[in-house]
């Protein structure tokens, strides 16, 4: 017997005026492991993002989270069953401190040492040097890794993230790649962005998408998915 897929899109659909930014989308993850999503601007990878995040409710098709469908619910809950993101543009609150932001992260948890969760996923992302700072005197890049660690200490078993690499550094682009590497052993992630090189650094299993719709999900190593990266990035798509 197949064991229960973690995330489950049955045929999902979405369209904003006329455009249709998902076409029947279908796709399952399990409990860990990473997969990356690319496609050229505009290819509905946002919306994807939007649909199991709760962002967005599609016009058709059903969600189905830990075997609960969760295709009307809205983002709040499906926070608390554990689907956490960040955004394409990051957001951190400015009158707080790095430290405090974290904090905000772990008030809903009953640890016994929320600190050391803290420091920890401070230490995994290189925010240790900052947490007194606030995000006004952060680069763009640390901005993003805050989100990103605001969203880890939720201790998710879902984590979706729209293109994460936007605004980093090369050394910060190394230090997502180390983190998500071995968290992707724990938990499930999905990881989209424009960056194939990234991407595939992360993860055999990819998702190529054009005009809503996944054209190929599997290695880019493998010829015929990289052809389709190769069709949606540089001939526009089939
Ligand atoms: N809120 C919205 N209102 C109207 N149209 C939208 C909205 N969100 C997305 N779209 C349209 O849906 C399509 C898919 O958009 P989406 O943002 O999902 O693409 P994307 O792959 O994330 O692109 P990018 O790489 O630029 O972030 C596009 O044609 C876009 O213009
Ligand atoms: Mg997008």
């Amino acid at each position: 017997m197949q064991p229960r897929p973690l995330l489950s899109l049955q045929s999902v659909s979405k369209s904003f005026d006329g455009v249709q930014a998902l076409a029947e989308v279908s796709l399952e993850l399990s409990d860990t492991g990473i997969l990356g999503v690319i496609g050229p601007n505009g290819a509905g990878k946002s919306t994807l993002a939007g649909v199991i995040v709760g962002s967005l409710r599609p016009d058709s098709g059903r969600i189905f989270f830990l075997g609960r469908e969760i295709t009307g619910l809205p983002m709040r809950k499906r926070a608390r069953l554990g689907i956490a993101n960040t955004h394409q543009i990051p957001r951190a609150f400015p009158s707080l401190t790095v430290y405090e932001n974290l904090e905000l992260a772990v008030l809903h948890r009953a640890d016994t040492d929320p600190r050391r969760q803290i420091l920890e996923t401070a230490e995994l992302l290189g925010l240790q040097p900052v947490l007194q700072l606030k995000p006004s005197q952060l680069s763009h890049g640390q901005i993003r890794l805050v989100e990103i660690s605001m969203a880890l200490l939720s201790q998710p078993r879902l984590l979706v993230m729209d293109e994460p690499t936007q605004g980093l550094t090369g050394l910060e682009v190394n230090t997502l790649t180390e983190a998500l590497k071995s968290l992707g052993e724990k938990i499930s992630i999905i990881v989209i962005d424009h960056r194939v090189d990234f991407v595939a650094s992360l993860s055999p299993r990819i998702a190529v998408m054009h005009r809503g719709r996944i054209l190929a999900l599997g290695s880019p190593r493998d010829s015929w998915v990289a052809e389709k990266i190769e069709e949606v990035y540089l001939r526009g798509g089939a």
